[in-house]
């Protein structure tokens, strides 16, 4: 920073303060939003390559274009095809028991399964569900409500033969708000759902207080009904919903297809400045439309400390985390008994962007692929994101895609953000999820509802792998292309407990 001649002293004395508290006041500076930006403190010494005979290797690649066209072609048919209209005449009740209200907690694909299971308890009930209100997450910060990321009016129509749904609470219930039960016991709260809780369970204890007080109000409820022994017709509907009933608003829907017509229709040569770029008209019937990969990476530092890994950084690094593990988690990380050789030997460390880059590298995407990063901020930033970059020098998001005016109504809200990168990836060729979590598991299951082609990192392969330093380019590719032949998206179905959402066969699908 330059510091000119007329700034008071007193206000740069001000501005570092502000520096050293910011983190405090604002949490969320370290978790979401921008791809790279670089952190305030410079708690790493700027990560080297830590493969870099394999990176060298990985830059001077050549990929046969056998291996380019099985690797880019369609996953071939599963034997299944989506069903979800139930096979009983679709009927609402005779009878209504009353008003569900729910409120739902996490990011946007969390909420995303609460709804899906909100619209089966209320099946389940005979109610009338009430739209989700989804609650602030305190780390993404978002106050978005239903109606800001999700069509309301597609999502009651659509429902409207399974089960009836009001927009807002009817006159005489009006008082059951979020403050009404945040400030004392309320008989018409139900707080006490078990994590999975069975059908059974809402039957005993939900519709009494139905029948009591003409409304429940259920809360917690993420994760609060269970996968195994429901009704079939009970399944499908969560399906449905997830599916079908559930689709984002217009502008997001319309952000998502700018950014995919723009990556389909990159300029080969990716010369243009940004600006240049953005003004170009790029002719549909010009060029054939390009093929897209779509990389969910999440390596924020929660991540990177809760996995007690080692990631290059030196002893600053290492100290930064540990102390970020003590104050989130006091101590209750339990990989940090391992070393970081057992656990990477486990398969247990986050894949760095580097790493995540020699993967696709090996599984034979050129350097010239359109790569999407559906991402939030990299921990390490622009330095850890520059290897997989030097790999992929057509990688892409939405801020090098839009424009700031395009972005604006969704910049700086995580739900809608999370919103258009799920949007972009259900519709990617392929789609490359490199981090588990609830992202993870939503698009592994809405692709292989609609048999799409999906590369599930093989960590136990990878771990040892990446460990071994005299590993050559030649034979890494050949063991990744090995340990990776049944990992595309090849239908698995589910185990009894697993979730209907990851794995939609065969409760939502039928054999074709
Ligand atoms: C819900 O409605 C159906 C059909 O009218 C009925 O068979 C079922 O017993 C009802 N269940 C509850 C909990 O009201
Ligand atoms: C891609 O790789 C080829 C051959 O390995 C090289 O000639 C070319 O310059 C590379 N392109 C980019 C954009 O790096
Ligand atoms: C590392 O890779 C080399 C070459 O394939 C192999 O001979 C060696 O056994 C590997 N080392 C370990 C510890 O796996």
């Amino acid at each position: 920073m330059k510091l000119s001649s007329n700034q008071h002293p007193q206000r740069i004395a001000f501005l570092g303060l502000f520096a050293i508290l910011l983190p405090i006041f604002v949490p969320n500076l370290f978790a979401p939003l921008g791809r790279a930006s670089p952190s305030l403190f410079s708690e790493w010494n700027a990560p080297r390559p830590r493969h870099l005979p394999l990176l060298e290797g990985a830059i001077n690649r050549k990929t046969p274009i056998k291996q380019q066209s099985e690797l880019w072609s369609p996953l071939p048919n599963q034997g299944w095809k989506p069903c979800i209209e139930s096979k009983n005449i679709p009927s609402l009740p005779e009878k209504f028991q009353g008003f569900i209200q729910v409120f739902l907690d996490g990011g946007l694909n969390q909420q995303r399964f609460g709804i899906c299971d909100a619209v089966a308890v209320a099946k389940i009930l005979n109610a009338t569900l009430v739209i989700p209100h989804l609650e602030v997450n305190p780390v993404w910060q978002d106050s978005s409500s239903f109606g800001d990321i999700f069509d309301v009016d597609h999502f009651i129509s659509v429902l409207s033969n399974d089960i009836s749904i009001v927009k807002e609470m009817p006159r005489e219930y009006s008082w059951s708000t979020r403050e009404y039960y945040a400030t004392g016991i309320r008989a018409t709260r139900v707080k006490s759902a078990p994590v999975h809780a069975s059908a059974n369970w809402y039957l005993e204890n939900v519709l009494p207080v139905l029948q009591s007080y003409g409304i429940a109000a259920i809360s917690p409820f993420s994760h609060r009904l269970a996968f195994e022994n429901l009704p079939a017709n009970i399944q499908r509907l969560r399906c449905k919903v997830n599916f079908q009933a559930l689709v984002f608003v217009s502008h997001i829907k319309m952000l998502g297809e700018t950014l995919i017509h723009r990556l389909r229709y990159l300029p080969s040569k990716y010369q243009a400045s940004q600006a240049e770029f953005l003004q170009e008209k790029v002719d549909d019937a010009a060029e054939g439309a390009g093929k897209f990969v779509v990389l969910h990476l999440r390596f924020d530092k929660d991540m990177a400390a809760h996995s007690a890994c080692n990631f290059g950084g030196g002893k600053a690094e290492r100290l930064a985390l540990a102390k970020y593990r003590q104050v989130l988690w006091q101590g209750r990380v339990l990989n940090s008994q391992y070393t970081d050789e057992e656990l990477r030997g486990q398969g247990r460390c986050p894949l760095t962007p580097e790493e995540i880059g020699l993967l696709l590298a090996a599984l034979g995407f050129d350097n010239n692929t359109r790569l999407y990063l559906a991402s939030h901020k990299v921990y390490g930033g622009e330095a850890r994101i520059s290897f997989l970059q030097k790999l992929f020098p057509l990688m892409e998001d939405k801020k090098s895609l839009a424009s700031a005016e395009e972005l604006a109504e969704v910049e700086g809200k995580a739900s809608l953000l999370a919103a258009v990168d799920y949007y972009v990836s259900v519709q990617s060729d392929i789609f490359v999820s490199a981090s588990p979590g609830n992202m993870h598991n939503a698009l592994l299951g809405h692709r292989a509802y609609l048999n799409l082609k999906t590369i599930r990192p093989n960590m136990l392969l990878l771990g040892p792998l990446f460990l071994n330093g005299s590993i050559g380019w030649s034979e890494f590719q050949q063991k990744v292309i090995d340990g990776h032949k049944n990992r595309q998206g090849q239908t698995r179905l589910r185990k009894q407990k697993q979730s209907i959402y990851t794995y939609p066969a065969p409760d939502c699908m039928c054999q074709a």
